[in-house]
């Protein structure tokens, strides 16, 4: 999803520009543009495709010597992918002024604002909604660029994360948001705005993110922050946590790849400090204020998207499974516009890598109009999902850059796994039973690191299949949601068409599917359903289709029913889908790069999908 990067201070403004929209790539997007102002004029630079692209144009341009500007990544929600609609976007040059503004998220309403300004006089060039707030702030403009942008802002409905700059004011730059990420780096004498703090760390680690409705002014020496309404605010500065070496490729080949291998380090991290087995208890100490709440919840509402919601089907296994409290699972985009009962007693868990999806953001906020406790369990240090939950646990498994989500899955089992078993204790779990779940707990990172050795021969047994064009992946109960994840892995990088479902319901109908050779993925550890499973392992194969199983390490009898068999070590069931993934994640990866697809920026994808 979309990146901003803007630059005010007292060095070259488009190499920075351009060097942090390539650590934005990650996010996701379509097009790119970066504006810079030089000599009181706006110098504007836009293609489509890869940033590289745009470097290379702006180099055969000639480069504009500035030391104010922004730049963006476009993910296209509101207009075709084309060189017009990419951002920065310019005010209406009949305005007599000019005015660039870069734009993530939605104007929801600016289709009345467009017909609006067009009854001004006002021409368009895009289709997109990010150019009429561009107009609306010059229909505005007073000489005060500010004002300008608090007002326009006051106008707007949906979600927007802006950085505004213009010429007639050359030492100012104005950004603002609602909804989607923005962050500050101060620096010495400067200031660098971008959507996450990868962009930030190489020049700053004091940073702050603004509050919705907020804007800020930046001049070299000054930065003012206040509402649209033009309160002034005092921002929280923060210490940023993360290093540059976090997110280099270092020697691996994909960003996807090094995070499959960083799982074991990840868990580690996420496990440290957490996990006291001489009292025999987890320490959360983000949720420790709520242990009374949450130990006499009446009932649990995970709410997420994508990899994260695969995460939250386990994790209601297992609250009900260690906490015996009643628990379900919805999508956040449709639990926001469900109108759901929450009664008191209710507990929603937003689970989510960036803190910033638009559609679990909005879950929880209708969780909190309807009086629930929203936890968030969350990756991203003061991700607006964190900020805005009652209490909340973060993974602390390392920013994640590849778009397929690796570590950061296993971080969210491992952390919900963590929470059911601090409520579990609470209420109905046996210091001997949390004791052994502990110690099972504290041997996983090595235990994923067993599995992760076997990726050469998950490669040639991939390369059998690659070719297919259609696979299923099965489960039952805890694997279930493990064979989704898989499903999904596959699809989103190796543009495979891939199913999963609960391995039962493929007697309902996607049976018809299966033909001569396909490949079905069957995870079938060693659990409560196992001979369940061996049946529908036969079914498939009296149907012609190919078995690639995960198995519990010596596992003879599954040997004898499939084509391929990757192991995972024997462990409490709750944790099996830890290692059972781990398989799942590596066959998607080979499979796409045999396929030869771009694994860390997959077409149409984003990292972090900040619109609905
Ligand atoms: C993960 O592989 C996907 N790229 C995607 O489904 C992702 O999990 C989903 O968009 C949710 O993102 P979040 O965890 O940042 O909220
Ligand atoms: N809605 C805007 C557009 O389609 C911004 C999209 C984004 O966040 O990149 O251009």
């Amino acid at each position: 999803m979309c990146g901003i990067i803007a630059y005010i201070g007292s060095r070259e403004a488009s190499p920075i520009l351009i060097e942090g929209l390539k650590r934005l790539e990650y996010r996701g997007y379509d097009s790119a543009g970066v504006a810079v102002v030089s000599d009181s004029e706006l110098h504007l630079t836009r293609s489509v495709g890869r940033v590289r692209g745009l470097e290379d144009q702006i180099i055969k341009e000639g480069v504009a010597n500035g030391s104010i500007g922004i730049a963006h990544t476009r993910w296209a929600t509101h207009g075709g992918v084309t060189v017009e609609n990419a951002h920065p976007h310019l005010d209406d040059v009949k305005q007599g002024h000019s005015i660039a503004l870069v734009h993530n998220g939605i104007i929801e309403n600016y289709l009345t604002l467009k017909k609006w300004l067009e009854e001004k006089g006002h021409t368009f060039k895009s289709e997109t909604d990010t150019e009429v707030l561009a107009h609306l702030v010059g229909e505005l403009y007073d000489g005060d660029l500010e004002l300008a942008v608090q007002a326009a802002l006051r106008e707007v409905t949906g979600a927007y994360a802006i950085a505004v700059v213009c010429a007639e004011e050359p030492d100012v730059m104005v950004v603002g948001r609602k909804g989607s990420p923005l962050m500050i780096g101060v620096g010495s004498h400067e200031y660098v705005v971008a959507s996450d703090p990868s962009a930030i760390v190489e020049h700053t680690k004091q940073a702050f993110t603004l509050d919705d409705y907020s804007v800020a002014k930046l001049t070299r020496d000054s930065i003012r922050t206040s509402t649209i309404d033009n309160i002034e605010i005092t921002p929280q500065i923060l210490e940023l946590e993360l290093d540059l070496g976090q997110i280099e490729l270092g020697e691996f080949d994909h960003y996807m790849l090094k995070e499959i291998h960083e799982q074991p380090d990840a868990l580690q991290r996420s496990l440290q400090g957490r996990l006291d087995l001489r009292a025999g208890n987890v320490v959360l100490g983000g949720i420790t204020d709520f242990a009374r709440e949450l130990a006499t919840a009446k009932r649990v509402v995970f709410v997420g998207q994508g990899t994260a919601l695969h995460a939250a089907m386990v994790g209601e296994f297992l609250i009900e499974g260690l906490a015996k409290i009643p628990t379900e699972v919805e999508f956040a985009s449709e639990f926001r516009y469900r109108n759901p009962i929450v009664e008191p007693g209710t507990v929603v868990i937003a689970i989510s890598q960036s803190g910033e999806t638009a559609d679990t953001l909005a879950a929880i906020e209708e969780a909190k109009q309807k009086g629930a406790l929203t936890l968030g369990l969350v990756n991203v240090v003061g991700s607006t999902i964190s900020r805005e939950t009652d209490a909340g646990i973060y993974l602390r498994v390392g920013p994640e850059i590849g778009v397929a989500s690796t570590k950061a899955f296993i971080g969210q089992l491992l952390v919900t796994t963590m929470l059911a078993a601090f409520i579990g204790r609470r209420r109905y779990l046996s210091q001997d039973e949390l004791q052994m779940l502990l110690v099972s707990m504290g041997e996983i990172p090595a235990q994923v690191q067993s599995v992760i050795k076997q990726s050469d021969q998950i490669k040639a047994a991939t390369s059998r299949y690659v070719n297919r064009d259609n696979w299923l992946f099965l489960g039952r109960g805890l694997n279930y949601p493990v064979a989704l994840e898989g499903a999904l892995k596959l699809k989103e990088i190796s543009y495979i068409h891939a199913e999963g479902m609960p391995a039962a319901e493929m007697k309902h109908g996607p049976i018809a599917l299966i033909d001569e050779g396909m490949p079905v993925v069957v995870v079938a550890t060693r659990n409560s359903q196992y001979e369940k499973v061996l049946s529908n392992i036969e079914e498939v194969r009296s149907r012609g289709g190919h078995v690639i199983a995960v198995a519990t390490e010596g596992d003879e009898e599954i040997r004898s029913l499939t084509e391929e068999v990757f192991w995972v070590p024997d462990v409490p069931e709750p944790l099996q889908p830890l290692l059972t993934v781990v398989p799942l994640q590596l066959l998607a990866y080979h499979a796409a790069v045999m396929r030869g697809k771009d694994v860390d920026k997959p077409r149409n994808l984003a990292k972090s999908v900040t619109v609905e």
